[in-house]
């Protein structure tokens, strides 16, 4: 669904990424679990077809970002950490504006999805309230409702829990589950073990633009007890039920 073969993004004499390989199932929630500055955001940024990458290439579902662009963005839904959203226009607005980028009209049934996405969100009642005045939850919740308008076939996320509620949260990772059983690929960066744990099928964990390890908690367990593993000083951290603020102390 999302395929990363050998990514690298610089900034000057600066390697952000650094040659990241890792792939999205369909089916699969796959959490991308790393300290501040670790390369999270811009791998996302180039999978969502925002950065360039100096090297390397992306498939999305099947579809190569650089050379068929247009094929493999229609595929993705897009959550940035930092949304932007037209202020001056209402939710249902926002979304029709959004869906229209996507080629969505009225006859594809727009209105009814429109509906659909603002109730499993717990937003319907501001459908017509115009979105300056809505809270930081209720933006976010706004922008999953846009990501997921389009039906991609995956989904990129950035940092989804950050400031929502435990309600939203619980909302939201229902429907990542859901969305995943009927074959959706997700990825969701997040700095928090517990999050990824909860609602990843894979994590992979990259520091200072490398992957260390990727695998299922029980495969990067076994990996961190194998003597001398990059991976070990921060899964005995991650084991030991502390925050990846830890976890970057140590490495
Ligand atoms: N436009 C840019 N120009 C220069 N350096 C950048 C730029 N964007 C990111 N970086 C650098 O790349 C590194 C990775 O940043 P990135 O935002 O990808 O990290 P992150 O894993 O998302 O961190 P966080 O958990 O804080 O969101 C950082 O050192 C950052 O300073
Ligand atoms: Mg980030």
């Amino acid at each position: 669904m999302i395929e990363l073969s050998e990514v690298v993004k610089r900034f000057g004499g600066f390697t952000a990424v650094d040659h990241v390989t890792l792939s999205v199932a369909p089916g699969e929630i796959h959490g991308f679990l790393g300290p501040n500055g670790a390369g999270k955001t811009t791998t996302i940024r180039m999978i969502a077809g925002l950065l360039k990458p100096n090297a390397g290439r992306i498939l999305i579902n099947s579809h190569d970002l650089m050379l068929d662009p247009t094929a493999a963005k229609r595929s993705l839904g897009f959550i940035p950490d930092r949304p932007f959203l037209y202020e001056k226009l209402t939710a249902e607005e926002f979304l029709r504006f959004h869906g229209g980028l996507y080629g969505l009209e009225n006859r594809d049934g727009l209105s009814d999805r429109i509906s659909e996405l603002l109730e499993l969100f717990d937003i319907a009642s501001w459908r017509s309230e115009l979105i300056e005045s809505f809270s930081h939850g209720m933006q976010q919740r706004l922008v999953m409702c846009a990501a997921f308008l389009h039906r991609p076939a995956a989904v990129v996320v950035d940092e989804p829990m950050v400031g929502l509620d435990p309600r939203g949260a619980r909302l939201v990772k229902d429907f990542f589950r859901r969305m995943s059983r009927k074959g959706m690929g997700i990825l969701m960066s997040t700095h928090t073990l517990e999050v990824a744990q909860e609602v990843c099928d894979r994590i992979s964990i990259i520091h200072r633009g490398r992957i260390l390890a990727s695998g299922t908690v029980a495969d990067l367990r076994a990996l961190a007890q194998s003597e001398d593993h990059a991976l070990t000083p921060i899964f005995l951290k991650l084991t030991g039920g502390e925050g990846l603020q830890e976890i970057h102390e140590t490495l």
